[in-house]
Formats: structure tokens, sequence, C-alpha cells
């Protein structure tokens, strides 16, 4: 079977573990280069190994991506290694549950930063060099919080729609230098965080309000994002994916009676 990203290099930022990690690691079984980027230098060190022993390339950048000389750095390091840099997933990002009235400029910032401007910069770094290489894909992560109300997400939500609106102009901006940009927006992912933060009752809750009834896999994450950055998504631009379960789609459910 050939695999999907053969000769492809990609970025994947946040991978030191949750969706990023399983995206890098199914993106080096597809045979992609991949450059493990995160604030979590060890943690990204850890994940690169894993691919390593798997036998795919890996190499390792720790890497903030609020901070813009990190990401220079992080782009040279990545080319030193690999060249060419093909495909992007802005996934880096971080949640916070904080009721409106509560949301002190502190947490705003702090989540606007690591999510929106993070991503913003991120992707203006590497546009550039996809520009002057034939183009690229880039793949951003936003959140179910980015399309829908939620209770105690007012700060993280206005960063993952920045996001998704943001997808859209850069998809028209950068389409002139061959390179795509769609984003997904998750549903709630089993990710070791959630799983040692969030109660029984609220994962209950959850269960109870997604129609298929479970909490995704990172891997149905890291699938989505693998056909973005494929050929087969060649036509794809300027898109958000839910990927959910069908939560966003399901509005009130009434039981069948
Ligand atoms: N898990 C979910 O239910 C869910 C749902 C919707 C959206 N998301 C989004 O998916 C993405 C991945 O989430 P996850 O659940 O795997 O979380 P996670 O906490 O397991 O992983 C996030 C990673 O991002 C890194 N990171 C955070 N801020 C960074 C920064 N400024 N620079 C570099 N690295 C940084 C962290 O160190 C961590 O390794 C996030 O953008 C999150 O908002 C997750």
């Amino acid at each position: 079977m050939s695999e999907k990203l053969a000769g492809t290099t990609a970025i994947i930022t946040g991978a030191a573990g949750g969706i990023g990690a399983a995206t890098a690691k199914r993106f080096a079984r597809e045979g992609a280069a991949l450059v493990v980027a995160d604030k979590d230098g060890p943690g990204a060190e850890r994940i690169a190994r894993e691919i390593a022993a798997g036998g795919g390339r890996a190499i390792a950048v720790p890497a903030d991506v609020c901070d813009p000389a990190q990401l220079d750095a992080m782009l040279a390091e990545a080319k030193g290694a690999f060249g060419r840099i093909r495909v992007l997933v802005n996934n880096a990002g971080q949640g916070v549950q904080v009721h409106f009235l509560e949301t002190m400029m502190e947490i705003w910032r702090t989540m606007i930063d690591n999510n929106l401007t993070g991503t913003f910069l991120c992707s203006q770094v590497v546009a550039h060099h996809m520009a002057q290489e034939g183009g690229g894909r880039i793949v951003n992560i936003a959140s179910h919080s980015g399309l829908l109300g939620s209770s105690g997400r007012a700060a993280y939500a206005a960063a993952k729609g920045g996001i998704i609106a943001m997808t859209r102009v850069m998809a028209v901006d950068l389409a002139e230098h061959n390179i795509t940009v769609n984003c997904i927006a998750p549903g709630p992912i089993d990710v070791p965080r959630i799983r040692n933060t969030q109660t029984e009752e609220r994962q209950k809750a959850w269960h109870a309000a997604v129609p298929l009834g479970r909490y995704g896999e990172p891997d149905e994450i890291a699938g989505v994002a693998l056909f973005l950055a494929s050929d087969d998504a060649g036509y794809v631009n300027g898109q958000t994916l839910a990927v959910d379960g069908g939560f966003t789609a399901a509005g009130l459910r009434v039981k069948r009676i």
C-alpha cells in the first residue's frame, strides 16, 4: 500500500502529547519526516524517539508558538534536517473553564496568545518558506467551542473562533502560493489531560451530549488531519470540519419515545 505522505516533511506543534503526538505518529506511518515541536522539550524528545524506534524519521524541536524568535529557530532547524517543509499542523493550544465574569485579563491573554496568536505566528513563518518552495498544506486545530456556545469558555471560544475565521482568510491569501489552509474543530477527545482531570459525572454528561455516545480518539483527529495534508484534499481550501461524533449537529436531543 502506498504511503500518503511519502517524501513529505511535516511540522506539528504541540506534538508532545494528546492529539499532536497521535498526528505525528500517524503522519510518520504514512511516510512523512516529522518535526515534533512543543514548548515541552523533553516531551517532544520522547515522541520523536518513539517515532524513530518505529522506523520513522523525526526530530524534536522545543518551541513556544507565542515566541517569534523560537519559531524562526524551529523553521531553520527543520530546514536543516529535512529541507522543504510541505505540511504544518497548528495543534498547540490550551483551554480553560472559567465563568465570563471571572475571566481576568491574564486568562484572556493566555488563551488568545497560546491558541490564536500562536497559530498566526507559526503559520506566517512557515507560509513564507512554503511560498518560496512552491506550496504546502496548513491544518489548523480549533475546537467545537469555536463553533457553538458553551459555559466558561469566553476566552478559549474567542481564540478558537478566531482560528476558524483566520483559516478562511489564510486560504484566500495563500492560494496564489499554492498553499491550502483548512481547519479541524474537534469535539471531546480522550487525551490523558482530559481523562486525568474530568470527573466521571462530567464524562457521562459528554457521552450523553454526543450522538455517537463516546469521546473521540486522538487518532480519529489524526486521520482527518492526514486527509487534509494529503493529495486527496488538493481542492479542499478554507474549510472547517467538525470531528465530534455529531455533537455540533445535534442541538437539543430528546429521547425517542
Ligand atoms: N482534547 C480535546 O477534547 C480537544 C477538543 C477540542 C480541541 N482541542 C484542541 O486540540 C489541540 C490539542 O489538544 P490536546 O487535547 O491534545 O491537548 P494536550 O494538552 O494533550 O496537548 C497540547 C500540547 O500543546 C502544547 N502547547 C501548549 N501551548 C503551547 C505553546 N504556546 N507552544 C508550544 N506548545 C504548546 C502542550 O505542551 C501540549 O503538549 C489543542 O489546540 C486543543 O485546544 C482538544
